[in-house]
């Protein structure tokens, strides 16, 4: 059989192709594979007399209502970054403010995280697809001191990596740099992330559009014109097909790997949307940039846009190049 790589050994595969590189890098995110490890056992506790379902009453700086997994994931993240040599802080969609890991070692480490570490609560209790997104910035502060707000508030083209955790029928990690996108399923048997797609592309084309048609009424005439058309059928007879799950990571997955379109446009009443531009939207256009899709807020690229606060949000639209390309025809109004 086969022996399939672990994170562990394609971290280090990789830093072998950057003499020069620290480890730093590889270090932080095989600790991210080790709290996604952990949040994992839980997440698949649905049900069990200790599972952790439910809300925790708490409202956070979101408005919304926070799950218990939410709060498991954001501390197991937290500890083992805060317990780790690579990371200076980190900003989570869960807390209010940064998470400033002001002691010596963390002072001198030159990356902080951002991250949505459970993403898709309102499915946790439905036992649909939920996820973990994070990205890794270089400090812009002084190393030595401790981070600031600065550090947090760069723009999308300025990640180093990012990637996301899908627990879903497999545990699959999918992690990317400027080298490009892999993914890694979750080996129950030796507990390691193993190599099980390589250098992944976005298909140009797909036939599948994801949005929660419930805000339709509150889309501007442009992308109601594009919806209406993802509905017609198309010259060769076939229509697209709509698949919606509800978490931001599952609906990206499963484009990623088809080929699809994702919108969360805003709407008259919501004009930036609903989705975190640090903590889900810079991430996820990374990842699917790196592939080779194409993500927007409609009027600019995702990684371009300069962050002001740290819970702004941003209309996305995400995807496959060919489909993103059909859908700023309508939103120009040239289609
Ligand atoms: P989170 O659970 O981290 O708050 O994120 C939920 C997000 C995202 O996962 C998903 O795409 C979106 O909420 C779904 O929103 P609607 O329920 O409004 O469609
Ligand atoms: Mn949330
Ligand atoms: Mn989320
Ligand atoms: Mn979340």
């Amino acid at each position: 059989m086969r022996k399939l790589m672990t994170l562990e050994e394609f971290t280090i595969q990789e830093l072998r192709a950057f003499p020069k590189a620290t480890g730093q890098l590889s270090g932080l995110v095989r600790d991210i594979g080790l709290a996604a490890k952990r949040i994992n056992v839980e997440v698949n506790k649905a049900g069990l007399m200790d599972a952790i379902l439910g809300a925790t009453g708490y409202i956070n700086v979101q408005g919304e209502e926070v799950q218990k997994l939410d709060v498991f994931a954001d501390n197991q993240l937290v500890s083992v970054l805060r317990n780790g040599l690579f990371c200076a802080g980190i900003a989570s969609e869960e807390n209010d403010d940064i998470l400033v890991f002001d002691d010596e070692v963390s002072n001198n480490a030159k990356y902080v995280v951002l991250m949505d570490p459970l993403d898709g609560s309102s499915n946790i209790d439905v036992n649909m697809p939920v996820g973990t997104i994070f990205s890794v910035y270089r400090r812009v502060t002084p190393l030595g001191t401790p981070c600031t707000k600065e550090d947090f508030l760069q723009p999308g083209t300025r990640i180093v990596a990012a990637g996301y955790i899908i627990y879903g029928p497999s545990t699959i990690m999918v992690y990317a740099t400027r080298r490009g996108v892999n993914a890694f399923t979750l080996d129950p048997s030796i507990g390691e992330f193993c190599l099980c797609y390589s250098n992944m592309k976005c298909p140009e084309r797909g036939d599948i559009y994801s949005l929660n048609y419930g805000n339709y009424g509150g889309y501007n005439d442009q992308i109601k014109k594009y919806i209406d058309f993802c509905e017609r059928k198309k010259q060769n007879g076939k229509c697209y097909t709509q698949r919606y799950v509800g978490s931001l990571v599952a609906d990206i997955h499963r484009n990623l790997i088809k080929g699809g379109i994702f919108l969360y446009p805003g709407t008259a009443e919501k004009p930036k949307g609903k989705l975190r531009l640090l903590y889900e939207c810079n991430p996820m256009a990374f990842i699917i940039e790196m592939a080779g899709g194409h993500a927007t807020n409609g009027k600019q690229s995702i990684l371009s846009i300069i962050p002001d606060t740290l819970h702004e949000r941003s209309p996305l639209f995400i995807g496959s190049s060919g489909m993103m390309q059909e859908l700023h025809q309508y939103i120009k109004g040239t289609a």
